[in-house]
């Protein structure tokens, strides 16, 4: 039985699905009480039941991790219920509408850059205000992406939105060194989730992707949630402001999607 986080109050945004949910029950089985959030809320009922199957005990709220106000009622609810906020995995994000630049709307701009940008920012202020509150340090992973490290052909709000985390995380990791909060991002390569489903309905586009992994296959979320659970525990003591590459080598070869 894994006891890295044995004792810890942990928060997963986007944990109504995908990676999200297999971090959620993964930090259960590392011993963490879970808190998840999302707009979903009978997705977000079926995590908390899977948590609880895998014995742990977790609380859903309902957020927009867009909105200031809700993901500040998100961290307070979450200190009612646990009494403190130990780890944090932002991880909420949508793929936005993949289309060239020159006919991307700026509407769909907006709302990338709102949920997959601006949200972790919010999260990381209200998540860290909270830890530094406690005074005892705290851990925090931010979801990025191969994309945030290389561009990528029709997806353009998207790969700005997670080169923005990269940023963000440098960032925050230097703001809060000396406070023992360790912040760092994870840059999963494409994995098999609602999210490449989506993306997946063109087959041309599947086949691509997949030719770019020179592993074979796509991730599963449990590879990437591993990495999350990690970089959350003690183990990984002396990491901050880094982004950790788990893609099935992607970024080792040339190759990039088209
Ligand atoms: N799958 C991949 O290949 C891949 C690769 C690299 C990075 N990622 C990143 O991994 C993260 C999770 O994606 P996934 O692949 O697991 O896809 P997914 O199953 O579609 O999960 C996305 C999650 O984000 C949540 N979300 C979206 N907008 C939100 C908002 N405004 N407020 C709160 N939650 C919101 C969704 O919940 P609700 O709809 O309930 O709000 C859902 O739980 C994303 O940030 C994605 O960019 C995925």
């Amino acid at each position: 039985m894994a006891t890295e986080l044995e004792g810890k109050v942990g928060l997963v945004t986007g944990g109504t699905s995908g990676i999200g949910r297999e971090t959620a029950v993964l930090f259960a089985k590392a011993g963490a009480k879970v808190v998840v959030a999302g707009r979903r809320v009978p997705e977000g009922e079926e995590t908390i039941e899977l948590v609880r199957a895998a014995g742990g005990e977790a609380l859903f709220v309902k957020t927009d991790v867009s909105k200031a106000s809700e993901v500040e009622t998100l961290i307070q609810k979450a200190a009612e219920r646990f009494g403190r906020l130990d780890v944090a995995f932002n991880n909420a994000g949508i793929e936005g509408a993949w289309s060239p630049i020159v006919r991307q709307s700026e509407e769909d701009w907006d709302r990338t850059i709102a949920i997959n940008l601006k949200g972790v920012w919010l999260c990381l202020k209200y998540e860290i205000r909270q830890m530094l509150k406690q005074g005892d340090g705290g851990a925090i992973v931010n979801m990025a992406s191969i994309t945030g490290l290389v561009g990528a052909v029709g997806a353009a709000a998207y790969s700005a939105s997670k080169h923005g985390v990269i940023g963000l995380t440098q960032t925050a990791a230097l703001e809060n060194a000396k406070s023992g909060i360790r912040i760092n991002a994870v840059c999963p390569g494409f994995t098999e989730t609602p999210m490449t489903d989506r993306l997946f309905r063109i087959p041309k586009i599947q086949k691509n992707l997949l030719s770019c992994h020179p592993i074979g296959r796509f991730g599963r979320p449990t590879e990437i949630a591993e990495a999350v659970v990690w970089m959350c525990s003690e183990r990984a003591s002396f990491m901050t402001g880094q982004s950790l590459v788990v893609d099935g080598g992607f970024l080792a070869g040339p190759n990039s999607p088209s």
